[in-house]
């Protein structure tokens, strides 16, 4: 029999988020967030659809989890819709919305699936936005605020907290590109100041949390980035992947280390200010320490990948370039990132290239640079979407969902036998849902929707997983 190299209190999970479940968008109490403005917006969402209903968690909550338990998760990342809570944003709590999260954390745990929480994904307040939303420095004290509130409702029954999920993303394609929520066009220089405060808010939650629970918890990040997979695993291009993956290149406000030194390491990239020059924003000391607040475990959204190799190029200033660590080769290389061919697989949506080593690449390199063995890593989001229907046996034979898993885990898998601390796998999603400005129709789920009826049906990937989980990764 194969034995499991993976901790044996390692998270086996499927995670989702409140407005693409919920629905219940204004019931008992809850005020609308920025994602009920952007879908009644025209032309902003795929087919014209809200997430008014969305699966109707909120009020199948109890079959949901029932549902959970059949299908053998360990554990179940959800989020906490603010306004759900705080309708205004601040200030008066409303006490159904906290009567509804602690009905389903005592339903996930009467069930024994440990209950992990984020306290903000992408459904801000819409009395915030017009406060200035993220633009504003004063939503840090707004989100650790409402940290604090959450911590002391939840705090005696959740350890695992996330208190962002992919603040580039949020900021991005909300306040840059505008396809999301609230659908701002705003210059780099000005996104650069969201990024500061979506961080400063992080800092400020974290302490806001650890002070309001009554137990020790474990806060964490889910932010968002592609991996950067060497394209052969030779030492240089170990080396430009890693390069790659950790240098500020372009004035693009994707790129990882602008999110994640200052979190980890205290500090924005050294290159940052020459990189954005007069649009650079200059952080204070006194802010940085309070983003750099020490955290519990590395947790990551992944689901694709780059390949990179070793180019032809010198660096510019014809210096060696030093290597960022993990003992592989020092280049005088760039990194040269490949791009796909045309036929490479991909999920329904295009940016979901089939990439089965993201998760071993992403560990082994966020290990190196944040965590030295110390912080387990936790995928925070991994998943796949296809256009999953019900087959004339009743079943849903989703196929390619499950070899993509299959790949994608068995790269968990690598790093875990390779001796880096592994500590969670949350697959997106628990079911179909609101998938943003798509709407309905790619679906990500373990589980297919009806969303005429609102029935549930197991996918073959859910069965599966159930497996996977049960023989705790043996049978990968
Ligand atoms: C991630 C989001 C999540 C879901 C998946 C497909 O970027 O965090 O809500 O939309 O993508």
């Amino acid at each position: 029999m194969n034995t499991s190299p993976f901790p044996s209190d390692f998270l086996w999970g499927a995670a989702t988020a409140a407005y693409q479940i919920e629905g219940a968008h204004d019931a008992d109490g809850k005020g609308p967030s920025i994602w009920d403005m952007m879908s009644r917006k025209e032309g902003a969402i795929a087919g014209g659809v809200t997430g008014d209903i969305a699966c109707d968690h909120y009020r199948r909550m109890k079959d949901d989890v029932a549902m959970m338990k059949a299908m053998g998760l360990k554990a179940y990342r959800f989020s906490i819709s603010w306004a759900r809570i705080l309708p205004e944003g601040t200030g008066t709590i409303n006490p159904k919305g906290i009567a509804f999260y602690n009905a389903l954390i005592d339903e996930l745990l009467a069930a024994g699936i440990e209950p992990c929480a984020t306290l903000y994904h992408w459904d801000l307040p819409l009395a915030l936005h017009h406060k200035g939303g993220w633009m504003n420095r004063d939503i840090a004290e707004w989100f650790a605020d409402y940290a604090a509130i959450a911590g002391r409702a939840f705090g005696d029954r959740v350890t695992w907290w996330m208190t962002l999920n992919e603040p580039s993303v949020f900021i991005v394609a909300g306040y840059n590109d505008g396809s999301h929520a609230p659908g701002l066009k705003m210059s780099v220089a000005e996104c650069l100041r969201c990024v500061h405060h979506t961080l400063l808010a992080h800092g400020r939650a974290t302490l806001a949390l650890r002070a309001a629970c009554p137990q020790p918890i474990k806060v964490g990040m889910a932010p968002a980035g592609y991996a950067k997979i060497p394209d052969t695993e030779t030492p240089e291009n170990i080396e430009a992947a890693r390069r790659s993956l950790f240098t500020v290149a372009g004035q693009s406000l994707w790129d990882i280390p602008l999110w994640l030194d200052p979190v980890f390491l205290g500090k924005y990239p050294d290159e940052a200010p020459a990189v954005f020059g007069s649009k650079w924003h200059h952080p204070s000391a006194e802010d940085l320490k309070i983003i750099h607040q020490p955290l519990d475990y590395i947790g990551f959204n992944c689901y694709s990948g780059v390949r990179v190799r070793a180019g032809a190029k010198v660096d510019s200033d014809g210096t060696r370039a030093t290597s960022l660590g993990g003992g592989d080769a020092t280049v005088t290389a760039a990194p040269e990132d490949l791009p796909y061919p045309q036929e490479h697989p991909t999920g329904q949506l295009s940016w979901l290239m089939l990439a089965p080593e993201a998760l071993y690449w992403k560990c082994r390199f966020y290990n190196e640079r944040y965590g030295h063995g110390k912080l387990p890593l936790v995928v925070t989001e991994n998943g796949f979407c296809s256009g999953d229907w019900v087959g004339l046996d009743g079943c849903i034979h989703d196929g390619a969902r499950i070899d993509y898993l299959h790949r994608y885990l068995r790269g968990l898998q690598r790093a875990a036998s390779e001796g880096i601390p592994v500590g969670g796998y949350f697959q997106w999603s628990l079911m179909d849902n609101f998938e943003w400005k798509e709407g309905y129709k790619p679906r990500f789920g373990l589980v297919h929707v009806d969303y005429a009826t609102q029935k549930r049906t197991l996918k073959d990937s859910a069965l599966w997983y159930r497996e996977v989980i049960q023989t705790h990764g043996a049978n990968l």
